[in-house]
């Protein structure tokens, strides 16, 4: 449905957390301290929308694509989000912060994929904020996964084609049940996606900013949420239906 946006905070927000190599190289300092100072700017953002009424907020951490960074980068980035699942993990259950992860997990072994599933077993029954994180996530990924178990379903019998629609396909990708990110930021400066919730991305009010990720406060925050608020969500209608709260006719 339309909405007027004056006044409402999106209810979710899906964020490229990018610019944490430049962040660190600007600063004469290796990529990875860049990623740890990120893990910060993430720790900021999850108590920014548990305090301003956003419900949804999904963070891409690591693309299909970044398994071709250094091998050492990638350890770094892997061993970091262990570390910090494990030591979040209590705070975030105790702030009533549902936690999911979302990706392809398999190349993470074991010990990750356990780690993953108690934390999300913790906090399932949290409803403050959910926080899904996107790792070895791509959108081409997620809609291939769900095309590959449609064809399954036809094959066996269970689908027929003429019955596939926008929603069975929606149903069937990684974010589901949770709806569409109605504002998508990107931060680094980079006015591109990445590859990051191209299904769900379809209508979310795309925000670029400069800031690299680990500088990424509260203020930049404000301003992505009133750049948000100041957008005129059409929906394919004209802007008159959507004064009127009409969604035909008008
Ligand atoms: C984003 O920061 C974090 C990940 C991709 C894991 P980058 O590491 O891409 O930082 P830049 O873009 O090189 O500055
Ligand atoms: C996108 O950033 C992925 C994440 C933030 C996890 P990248 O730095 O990998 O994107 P490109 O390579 O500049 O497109
Ligand atoms: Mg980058």
């Amino acid at each position: 449905m339309p909405e007027d946006n004056d006044s409402a905070v999106p209810n979710h927000v899906a964020i490229v957390m990018d610019g944490n190599g430049r962040w660190a190289q600007e600063r004469g300092d290796p990529r990875v301290q860049g990623h740890r100072q990120g893990v910060e700017a993430v720790r900021r953002a999850i108590k920014y929308c548990g305090e301003h009424g956003i419900s949804v907020l999904t963070l891409f951490a690591f693309s299909s694509e970044n398994w071709q960074r250094p091998r050492s980068e990638v350890q770094a980035l892997k061993g970091l989000l262990f570390s910090s699942l494990k030591s979040e993990a209590q705070s975030l259950n105790e702030n009533k912060v549902r936690l999911r992860v979302i990706g392809d997990l398999a190349p993470f072994g074991v010990r990750m994929q356990r780690l993953i599933e108690q934390t999300e077993r913790l906090t399932s029954e949290n409803q403050a904020l959910e926080v899904v994180i996107a790792v070895n996530y791509g959108g081409r990924w997620d809609i291939v996964s769900a095309c590959r178990r449609i064809a399954k379903m036809a094959v066996e019998g269970a689908l027929a084609p003429e019955d596939i629609s926008e929603e069975t396909l929606s149903r069937l990708t990684s974010l589901y049940p949770t709806r569409d990110p109605d504002l998508f930021i990107r931060t680094g400066g980079e006015l591109r996606m990445s590859n990051f919730l191209l299904w769900q991305a379809a209508y979310s009010e795309l925000y670029f900013t400069d800031t690299l990720w680990p500088d990424f406060d509260d203020h930049c925050f404000d301003r992505a949420i009133d750049a948000f608020r100041s957008r005129h969500r059409r929906f394919g209608q004209t802007g008159e239906q959507v004064l009127s709260g009409n969604s035909r006719g008008g």
